[in-house]
């Protein structure tokens, strides 16, 4: 995905265009660029590269007070200043900034061609800006309707055009796009992130809308062209610091809330001894003719998913099913509307889990979103929705988000069980404990550290468990590999022994991820069957399981108290904290990975 910001006001546009996009820059960061509009026409500036090579070129005489920008995550045409955005049309009529994907680009671009235009870069984004002007007769507003509806894809682009100097135009379909009030003028952003601090009010544009905003206003459209009017939204008080405060990186913050996350999600919903979810209210008839759960997400969403399909399993007996997002839409799984469809999210914005929502709802599932973003895409569409309470996330590499999604997860698992009075004594008491837990685990940092040097030289880490240790062992996996760079597997450990345990050699590093009583001997056995293949292995534990590890050469061990389906919220912070020491050894630049993006809102 890629960061929109566009400002039209009374102040200088450039300050708040590069600020914003600095805070925008999780969304992607190959390349950025800022077009600026006054009387004289457009002028732009763009650059390979982070925000701050951009800053670099921007000059003081450099300023205007209609201007847009863009930080872009690559998906048509390499990294390069020539591919950045804003993309000019051919006689700098009009400069776009688009984050989507054309996916008729292709087809544009001929018919393009044979008129006479020409392109420079390889992007789908300037074939937006070609037809524009191949459109315009005048009105800015309509020839940018007729250009939308002509776009196949996803799309949402702030759009300004030389004869017009205060105004930028809007269109949205699929990627998100906010109008909002603020600062002598108004922004438009791809999320609230980008000048929270700045703005009062904000306007969420739908699907075929738009939007035409100048200094003093912002006038809606529907996709016809009738004004209409929209809802102002408020940005809440509450609304988590988007700053990294002392913290050296956002995840390291983020590791660190974890605790006050975990405390705001479950309070959000536990009442009096009970789960309610104010938005997700079945009948009692409605909750009973649930016949069949699937859980579908991407990356460490799906993770939260594996795991919570287990105790789906234990708690509610219900036959429950985890899918990733990507593939959900091949597996042809029967649906019918006894089937409930978790859409699990944190930005709510992720191409593949969107499109698996929209098959679950045209084959007549319910659907539920579990998301961190208020007013997303995936949170709009499901016909219910319960916000993780994790605040912002900035950090590509999730943390906080993931263990509110998994204690979100576990609250449905016990919302949808019989609540006998045995599964609520197994159930409360854990569950309220989550924050305490979190703390106390925060206490490993010294071990994760020792750890991470430990690592850091690694080609290949292996990591194993059963069961909800496995489901874990692959978050653990994605963390590691995802920031320090490092090639990671997450194996069933029973399922090693069936033909990777072949690359295991002497030295080979595996985390073996064994916090399950239940499960631990055999566990153990395949700790022994690698150790006397060689391998390094170091353990994530409870107090209670250590001693039975004297084979391990490093073992990481925690609490013990809570009961075995607990266990993923006992591992997730020290492996965390290992990814996250083993990065900064590496110099990797832990909160905005190469090639990664916070968002993935392309298919
Ligand atoms: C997790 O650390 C990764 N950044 C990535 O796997 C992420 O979980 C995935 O892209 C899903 O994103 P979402 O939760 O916003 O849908």
């Amino acid at each position: 995905m890629c960061g929109i910001i566009g400002y039209t006001g009374k102040n200088n546009a450039v300050p708040y265009l590069l600020q914003g996009l600095h805070k925008l820059e999780y969304r992607g960061y190959d390349s950025a660029g800022i077009a600026l509009i006054d009387e004289s026409g457009i002028s732009v500036i763009k650059r390979k590269g982070k925000v701050s090579v951009l800053e670099e070129a921007v000059t003081e005489g450099f300023s205007a007070t209609t201007g847009i920008g863009h930080t872009r995550w690559a998906t048509h045409g390499e990294p390069s200043q020539l591919n950045a955005h804003p993309h000019l049309s051919e006689n700098g009529m009009f400069a776009v900034v688009h984050n989507g994907i054309i996916e008729n680009c292709d087809k544009i671009k001929s018919d393009l061609r044979k008129d006479g235009y020409s392109f420079l870069s390889d992007t789908d984004t300037e074939v937006i800006s070609q037809l524009l002007e191949k459109n315009y007769k005048g009105d800015p507003l309509a020839c940018l309707k007729e250009t939308a509806a002509s776009l196949e894809g996803s799309f949402a682009v702030a759009v300004i055009h030389r004869d017009f100097p205060g105004t930028i135009l809007c269109a949205k379909k699929s990627s998100p796009l906010i109008v909002a009030r603020g600062e002598e003028g108004f922004f438009v952003f791809s999320d609230t992130l980008a000048a929270q601090n700045r703005i009062s009010s904000y306007y969420l544009l739908s699907d075929g809308e738009l939007a035409l905003v100048t200094k003093d206003k912002a006038d809606f459209f529907s996709e016809d062209g009738k004004p209409i009017s929209k809802v102002p939204h408020y940005i809440s008080s509450s609304t988590a610091s988007s700053d990294k405060g002392d913290f050296p990186h956002y995840m390291l913050k983020e590791i660190y809330e974890q605790p006050k996350a975990l405390k705001d999600t479950l309070s959000a919903y536990i009442k009096d001894g009970d789960v309610i979810f104010p938005n997700f209210n079945p009948t009692e008839k409605e909750l009973k003719a649930i016949d069949r759960i699937h859980l579908v997400a991407c990356g460490s969403a799906y993770h939260a998913a594996l795991c919570a399909k287990y105790i789906f399993t234990q708690l509610s007996s219900l036959d429950t099913s985890a899918h990733i997002a990507s593939e959900f839409r091949y597996e042809k799984t029967v649906l019918s509307k006894n089937s409930l469809v978790v859409i699990i999210s944190q930005s709510g914005e992720t191409a593949d889990s969107l499109a698996a929502l929209l098959l679950a709802k045209a084959e007549g599932a319910k659907t539920l979103a579990i998301v961190n973003v208020k007013n997303s895409a995936i949170a709009l569409k499901a016909d219910y929705v319960i916000y993780t309470q994790a605040g912002a996330e900035i950090s590509v590499a999730t943390t906080k988000a993931y263990i509110c999604q998994l204690a979100v997860l576990y609250m449905l698992a016990y919302f949808i069980s019989d609540k006998t009075e045995y599964i609520h004594s197994r159930f409360f008491p854990d569950i309220l404990s989550l924050p305490r837990l979190a703390e106390k685990e925060l206490s490993q940092n010294e071990n994760a550290l020792s750890a991470a040097e430990l690592l850091k030289n690694s080609e290949h880490i292996y990591f194993i468990g059963r069961n909800t240790d496995y489901a874990l062992s692959m978050e653990g996996a994605l963390k590691m590999k995802e920031i320090s760079y490092i090639h990671c597997e997450a194996y069933p450990a029973g399922e090693l022994k069936h033909g990777t345990i072949s690359l295991i050699e002497k030295g080979t590093p595996v985390i073996a991820v064994c916090l399950r009583e239940d499960i631990f001997k055999k566990t153990l056995s395949a700790i022994k069957e690698v150790k006397a293949r060689g391998a390094y292995v170091i353990a994530i534990t409870t107090d209670k399981l250590k001693s039975n590890l004297t084979d391990c050469d490093f073992v990481i061990a925690s609490g013990s108290e809570q009961s075995d389906i607990f266990t993923p919220f006992v591992g997730a912070v020290p492996l965390q904290l290992m990814s996250y020491y083993t990065a900064l050894k590496r110099g990797c630049d832990i909160d905005k990975p190469r090639n990664l993006a916070k968002s993935v809102t392309v298919e």
